[in-house]
């Protein structure tokens, strides 16, 4: 039962080891990650290649920029070898995400040195955070796009063209993107992401994301629950509602005769179909309601598992964070997920090692609340000083890099030890698994989730891809759930 071991040069990567088998459809993948964009051959002119970086919401937009690209004559590849057009969609969230971009951005310009023709750009929170200053640093990039500019790509694409070098990072307090349908390149056909909001209004003092991404917007209620009913027509079993911070989600109509809370948004499109399941992420704790509880409660397609990042266990640096809930709030808000829903409510959550000021003590809090709250799951990181950003600007990043990473390791060890105990009480009990495809270790197997989001592996019998079906769990890795089909 060993559990693979994090290193600590790989810090991006979620505590609990994302098991080698099919788990590619997190809703809250970390930086660090990359994704390449599948190939569409429709046989249109011109090769688009496309890499995207970071959160969830970079990946959903890729699939927007690809939809928009697609109707201006661009198929996308999976091969560098052949593009016309390079994109990196990229991420700023810490200092190492945004050297990553870097990195690969030399390669793609040696590359291009050999294929003059090519275009590159650069999307994403690394454009809207740099802006023109990227041309100069990078010379060979023809274009920077930030998140709310996709919809100006065309023209600016034909500004390249032209042999010029084109920027709009202009961010928007409207741009939802809701009426431009998602290319599904990468999808398994079974889940799939729907961006419900952008931006974030939060400005908590450490991060970057309010600078890149604007303020906070909600999309269309119609235009959410519709693209559910299209995904369920297309034969789609799950879908996650994204956002930074899903609860505060508020949408009215023009006319002002209709109003959307979160809630009220979970439960139209749970009620689309009982055989689709809805999870959603990430949850703020200072906004999560008991409504919101009630209705996951209510309604059995809505997946038990809350993504509720506490990033620290100390009440005074969660104020220096700007996160504006205590520790005593924090461990209310778990109670209720607990009352409300049970033991069984999967619960995972952010944690950040060495903010500024942070001492023994309480990093000791920390390791407290991972002990009362027992995750499932867990994406841990050290501190990393962001330009810009209300701690940048306000506090001293005054933690040696030795003792963020020792003080990391210990929240890392911490959490594992309650995700093992959380995955080793659903031995011995049935649950249901959607199907999502065959297991990476074996032809024979079958891999898919349980409505906590483990994943569960079992012998394929007769059961299909996007089935339902009832699994015996019989053991575990740590990492994932063992068992067979009754
Ligand atoms: N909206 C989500 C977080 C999105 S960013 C929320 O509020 O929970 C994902 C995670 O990256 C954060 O939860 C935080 O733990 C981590 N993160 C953000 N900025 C960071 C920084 N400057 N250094 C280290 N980790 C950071
Ligand atoms: Fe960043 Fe805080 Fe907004 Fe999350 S809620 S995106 S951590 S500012
Ligand atoms: Fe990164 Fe931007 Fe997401 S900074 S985590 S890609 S919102």
């Amino acid at each position: 039962m060993s559990q693979p071991l994090l290193t600590l040069d790989f810090l991006d990567t979620p505590t609990l080891p994302t098991p080698a088998v099919d788990a590619a459809t997190h809703a809250h993948e970390p930086s660090g990650q990359v994704r390449v964009q599948a190939a569409t051959r429709t046989g249109k002119s011109r090769k688009l290649y496309i890499e995207s970086y970071g959160c969830q919401m970079n990946f959903s937009d890729s699939e927007i920029v690809s939809s928009i690209l697609f109707e201006q004559g661009f198929d996308t590849t999976d091969q560098l070898d052949g593009a016309d057009l390079v994109l990196l969609n990229t991420c700023s969230i810490r200092e190492k995400a945004e050297q990553t971009v870097r990195m690969r951005l030399s390669q793609i310009n040696s590359h291009k040195k050999r294929n003059p023709g090519l275009l590159v750009g650069v999307l994403g929170c690394m454009a809207e955070r740099l802006k023109s200053k990227f041309l100069e640093e990078e010379k060979l990039v023809d274009l920077v796009v930030g998140p709310d500019a996709y919809r100006d790509l065309p023209q600016l694409i034909q500004q390249v063209d032209g042999g010029q070098k084109a920027v709009n990072v202009l961010l928007s307090r409207e741009e939802t993107y809701a009426d431009i349908t998602p290319v599904r390149l990468n999808s398994n056909g079974i889940t799939a992401f729907i961006s419900i909001m952008r931006g974030c209004d939060n400005m908590c003092s450490f991060c970057v994301v309010p600078f890149t991404r604007g303020r906070e917007r909600s999309r269309d209620a119609h235009s959410i629950v519709q693209e559910a009913r299209d995904l369920v027509a297309a034969g789609y079993k799950e879908v996650t509602l994204l956002g930074q911070n899903v609860d505060s989600y508020k949408w009215a109509s023009e006319d002002g005769t209709e109003s959307v809370n979160f809630a009220q948004l979970l439960e139209r499109v749970a009620l689309i179909s009982p055989l689709l399941r809805v999870r959603f992420s990430t949850s703020h704790p200072k906004d999560i309601t008991d409504e919101v509880l009630h209705t996951m409660a209510r309604y059995d397609n809505i997946c038990k598992y809350i993504h509720l990042p506490a990033q620290s266990g100390n009440s005074r640096v969660l104020a220096l964070m700007n996160r504006t809930y205590d520790r005593p709030w924090y461990e209310e808000r778990v109670r209720a997920i607990r009352r409300i829903m049970g033991e069984d409510c999967a619960i995972s959550t952010d944690m950040i090692a060495g903010f500024c000021s942070e001492t023994e003590e309480e990093h000791q809090d920390t390791l407290s609340l991972i002990d009362f709250v027992q995750y499932d799951m867990g994406y841990n990181f050290f501190y990393s000083e962001r330009p810009g950003t209300l701690a940048a600007r306000k506090l001293e990043d005054d933690i040696p890099l030795e003792v963020k990473k020792r003080r990391l390791q210990e929240v890392i060890d911490r959490q594992q030890l309650h995700a093992r105990a959380r995955y080793a009480r659903m031995v011995g009990r049935v649950h249901q698994v959607l199907v999502e495809g065959r297991s990476k270790r074996s032809e024979e197997q079958l891999s898919g989730r349980n409505s906590q989001n483990q994943v569960v592996i079992f012998p394929r019998g007769t059961a299909q891809k996007g089935d339902y079906v009832n699994v015996l769990v019989t053991s575990t890795t740590g990492a994932a759930l063992i068992g067979e089909i009754v």
